[in-house]
C-alpha cells in the first residue's frame, strides 16, 4: 500500500501511533513503512499478500526462518508448565540451568558462567559494567577506558552506543559516555592505498590501535569490544592476519577482550562463532539473535573464570552481586534456546552453512560485473557488496546519490528484502536457506541493481 493512506487503515493507525527505530520519522510520516503480517520458510509477506524473500534475516537474527513450528511448541510447553521466574535473590530456573550448560559447552574457548538477559544491547552493557567491575576488584581503579571501532556496533543502552562507532547514533543523545574511545573500522577495500596487501593493511590497523592505546595511557585502557565480522558496520569482513595482530596488542598492554557475537554467534561465519573462524580468543563473549532464532529476546553473556573469579571476590566484600534484569533468564526463551540449538544440532545447521555459503558468496561476487558494483565480500552467510560510481579509482556514490538506499527500495520492490548501510547491502539470510534459495536471491538483487541502473548512470565515469 502507497500512501495517502485511507484513515483508519493499519498503515494510517501505525503512523499514527508507533515510534519506528533507525527511521527516518519525519519522512515516514509521509511514506509509512512495509508492515509484515506473516511468515513462512525464508520469506515474508506484507499485510497486503505481497511475499518478500527475507536476505536480511530481519535483523541478521532469523536464522531459522520464519515458520518453525518446534520453537512455538516448546515456548507453549513452557509457558503451561511455568511461565515465568527470575533470578534475583538466589531464585532460579530449570531451563536456564541446562541452557547455560549446553552455552559453555559450545564456547571456543573455556569460559566459566553465563550471564543472560534480553538482548545484545544488555549482554554488552553488562559486559561494560564488568570490565570496570573486574578492575576495581583487582585493585586497578584507574584502568577503565573501553575502546571500540568506527562503525563497530553493539547496541543502544547507554554503554553499548558509547562503544558503538556509530556517529548517526550518537549525535545529540549526549553519547558516547566519558571514557570510551574508537579505533578504526577493518574495511580493506575502502580503506587501502594502492598496492597495499591485506596483511599490510591489518597492520596498519594494529598500528593505529597499538598508538590509541599509547596516547590513552596503556594503565588507563581496560578493554577492547569486537565483532568477528563487523554487521551493522556493512557486513565487514576483517582482512588476512587482522584478529591475530590485533590480540598481540591487546595482549602487551593487558587489555581485555570482548568479542560481541550477537550477530556472528551460532554459525553465521560457517562456524558456530565467529571467535573460531578468525582465531579470537576472549575474555567475555556476547550472544543473543540465533541463540533462541529471535523466536523469543534472550541473550548471554560468557565470563571466563578470571573475570569470575574477581566476581566472587567482590561478592565476598559486598555481600550481593548486584546486578540484573527483570526477565534476564526468563525460562520461555530459555526453552526457546534450548530447542534452537538442538535443531542447530539435529539438522548440522553449521555444516549446511558451509556447504551453501559458495552459492551466496559467488553469487553475490558475479554481481562485481554490474557497472554499480565495486566489490562483494564475506564469509559463510553473511556479505556486504559496496556500491561504486568509479569502480577503477574506489570512488564512491556521492551522498546526494542515496546509491545504497536506491537500491535497497528496487530490491524490496522486486520482493528482496535486504540492508543498505550506506552505499554498502549487506546480506545475512536465515541459515536455513537453500542453494535454490540463494540462487533467487541472488538473481532478486540483480533485477534490483537493474533497476536503480538508470537512475545512478549520471553518476559512472563516462
Ligand atoms: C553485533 C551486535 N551487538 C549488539 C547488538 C544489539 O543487540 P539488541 O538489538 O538485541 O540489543 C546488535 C544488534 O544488531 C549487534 O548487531
Amino acid at each position: 500500500m502507497t500512501a495517502p493512506f485511507a484513515p483508519n487503515s493499519v498503515h494510517a493507525r501505525d503512523i499514527a501511533y508507533v515510534v519506528h527505530h533507525q527511521t527516518d520519522i519525519a519522512a515516514y510520516r509521509e511514506t509509512g513503512g512495509t508492515l509484515m503480517a506473516r511468515g513462512e520458510g525464508v520469506y515474508v509477506y506484507d499485510e497486503g499478500g505481497k511475499k518478500y524473500l527475507e536476505a536480511m534475516a530481519g535483523l541478521w537474527c532469523a536464522s531459522l526462518g520464519f515458520s518453525e513450528k518446534r520453537l512455538a511448541e516448546a515456548a507453549y510447553k513452557q509457558m503451561l508448565q511455568l511461565p515465568y521466574y527470575h533470578h534475583f535473590f538466589a531464585k532460579g530456573n530449570l531451563p536456564s540451568v541446562e541452557l547455560a550448560e549446553r552455552v559453555l559447552a559450545l564456547a571456543p574457548v573455556p569460559m566459566s558462567k553465563v550471564l543472560f538477559s534480553c538482548s545484545g544491547s544488555e549482554a554488552n552493557d553488562t559486559a561494560i559494567k564488568l570490565v570496570w567491575y573486574y578492575h576495581n576488584a583487582i585493585g586497578k581503579p584507574k584502568k577503565k577506558k573501553i575502546i571500540g571501532r568506527v562503525r563497530g556496533y553493539h547496541g543502544n543502552t547507554v554503554a553499548a552506543v558509547s562503544v558503538s562507532g556509530q556517529q548517526a547514533m550518537h549525535v545529540d543523545f549526549d553519547v558516547p559516555l566519558p571514557g570510551f574511545r574508537h579505533t578504526e573500522s577493518p574495511n580493506y577495500y575502502r580503506g587501502h592505498t594502492d598496492g597495499e596487501t591485506e596483511e599490510q593493511f591489518a597492520t596498519r590497523m594494529a598500528a593505529a590501535l597499538e598508538q590509541l592505546i599509547l596516547d590513552e595511557g596503556p594503565d588507563t585502557v581496560a578493554a577492547f569490544f569486537g565483532e568477528p565480522v563487523q554487521g551493522a558496520g556493512g557486513a565487514i569482513t576483517p582482512p588476512a592476519t587482522y584478529w591475530e595482530k590485533m590480540q598481540a596488542v591487546l595482549r602487551k598492554y593487558d587489555v581485555l577482550l570482548v568479542a560481541d557475537e550477537v550477530i556472528c554467534g551460532f554459525g553465521r561465519t560457517g562456524n558456530v562463532w565467529g571467535c573460531q573462524t578468525y582465531g579470537i580468543k576472549p575474555d567475555m563473549l556476547s550472544c543473543a539473535k540465533a541463540l533462541s532464532a529471535s523466536y523469543q529476546p534472550i541473550s548471554a553473556l560468557l565470563v571466563n573464570e578470571k573475570i569470575y573469579q574477581a566476581m566472587l571476590g567482590e561478592s565476598k566484600k559486598i555481600g550481593s552481586f548486584a546486578h540484573g534484569f527483570t526477565y534476564a533468564a526468563h525460562p520461555v526463551p530459555c526453552a526457546v534456546a534450548i530447542e534452537t540449538l538442538k535443531i542447530y544440532e539435529e539438522r548440522k545447521i553449521f555444516d549446511h552453512v558451509r556447504e551453501v555459503s559458495p552459492v551466496m558468496q559467488g553469487g553475490l561476487k558475479s554481481t562485481e560485473d554490474h557497472p554499480l558494483v565495486g566489490n562483494a565480500r564475506g564469509v559463510g552467510l553473511i556479505a556486504g557488496v559496496e556500491l561504486m560510481a568509479d569502480k577503477k579509482t574506489r570512488t564512491p556514490f556521492p551522498a546526494e546519490a542515496k546509491a545504497g538506499a536506491l537500491v535497497e527500495r528496487t530490491c524490496l520492490e522486486a520482493g528482496l528484502i535486504v540492508r543498505a548501510i550506506g552505499d554498502r547491502i549487506a546480506f545475512t539470510p536465515p541459515l536455513i536457506m537453500t542453494e535454490d534459495n540463494l540462487r533467487e536471491m541472488v538473481a532478486l538483487f540483480r533485477k534490483g541493481l537493474d533497476a536503480a541502473y538508470p537512475t545512478l548512470k549520471p553518476y559512472l565515469p563516462g
